[in-house]
């Protein structure tokens, strides 16, 4: 059998950067610098590691962000009146609220808050509303990110059956719904599995291309695909061990188990995880063009 590729979300997400810079570009000598709002809330380690990276990206790319860092016991009002203010912020064109949020805040209420011009992470109602119609205005990172590698490396999934693990709205749910649009390079048959599902592996065998997003170390094994399915591996799960961090960072599917019968994988790190920060990236740089443009 053929080796199994692998979907570099590096290369593909510095791809995007060298495609956005001439709208950047443009934006700038227009007196528009696009501009990001990172709210954090509490001090999840993995959290703070994650909108550390999104800033950081930011900051190379000459674009203006700024952290909100707000502690565990920040109330709900005290969240939404910030939340308000930023709405109102002309340097900011996205904001963005790091999930998951501690358990006393409703995170509803929070996305909510949010103007949905400025929701680059795609989780206001009326944007998944839109998504959902097909008539899409932020879509969100990760599953935007996921459609863009898949568009790279030329893997259509028009006509093919993918199975999404997971069901959240963060990933699962908008993913399946972009899979299903009709429109060019998606147009597949999709199949959501959740913990409700009996016989998981029934249905990931049936997969073309199979999506792993369920947060479970090294769920997907060999047993799980076809041979030649296409896996996307979106899992970033700490694992506790002896090394230097305390920790290793693994994927939803188990690599070695699957490379050699996958005809390509995404790895984990460098798959999913650099092309959700460059569809924040893309996002903002939409929202501050509609900004500009009043559209
Ligand atoms: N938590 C995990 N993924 C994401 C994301 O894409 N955006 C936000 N805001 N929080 C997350």
């Amino acid at each position: 059998m053929a080796e199994t590729i692998i979907l570099s979300g590096k290369t593909v997400s510095q791809n995007v950067y060298n495609s956005l810079q001439t709208r950047i570009d443009l934006l700038k000598s227009s007196g528009c610098t696009p501009g990001l709002a990172a709210v954090l809330v509490g001090d999840d380690p993995a959290s703070n590691v994650y909108v550390n990276s999104k800033t950081r990206r930011f900051n190379t790319l000459g674009l203006f962000s700024e952290t909100i860092c707000l502690p565990e016991i920040c109330s709900e009002n005290e969240l939404v009146s910030i939340i308000h203010k930023l709405n109102n912020d002309d340097r900011f064109h996205g904001i963005l609220v790091q999930m998951p949020l501690p358990n006393h805040l409703n995170e509803s209420v929070i996305i909510e808050s949010v103007d949905p011009l400025k929701d680059v992470d795609g989780f206001h109602p009326e944007n998944l509303g839109l998504l959902t119609a097909g008539r899409p205005q932020f879509v969100p990172c990760t599953p935007k990110g996921i459609m863009r590698i898949l568009k790279y490396y030329e893997i259509d999934p028009s006509g093919k059956h993918v199975v999404v693990l997971g069901r959240s709205n963060i990933v699962g749910r908008p993913l399946s719904i972009l899979m299903s649009l009709k429109q060019s390079y998606s147009n597949a048959t999709t199949t959501i599995c959740h913990s409700g599902t009996i016989d998981i592996p029934y249905y990931t065998q049936q997969a073309d291309i199979l999506i792993a997003a369920i947060g479970v170390p090294e769920f997907v094994t060999s047993d799980h695909i076809k041979d030649g399915a296409v896996i996307i591996d979106v899992g970033i799960n700490r694992v506790e061990d002896d090394s230097e961090n305390g920790y290793t960072l693994v994927g939803d599917v188990h690599f070695d188990s699957v490379n050699g019968k996958a005809t390509a994988i995404s790895p984990v790190p460098g798959g999913v995880g650099p092309m959700t920060i460059a569809m924040l990236v893309e996002n903002t740089v939409e929202a501050a063009e509609r900004f500009v443009t009043g559209e």
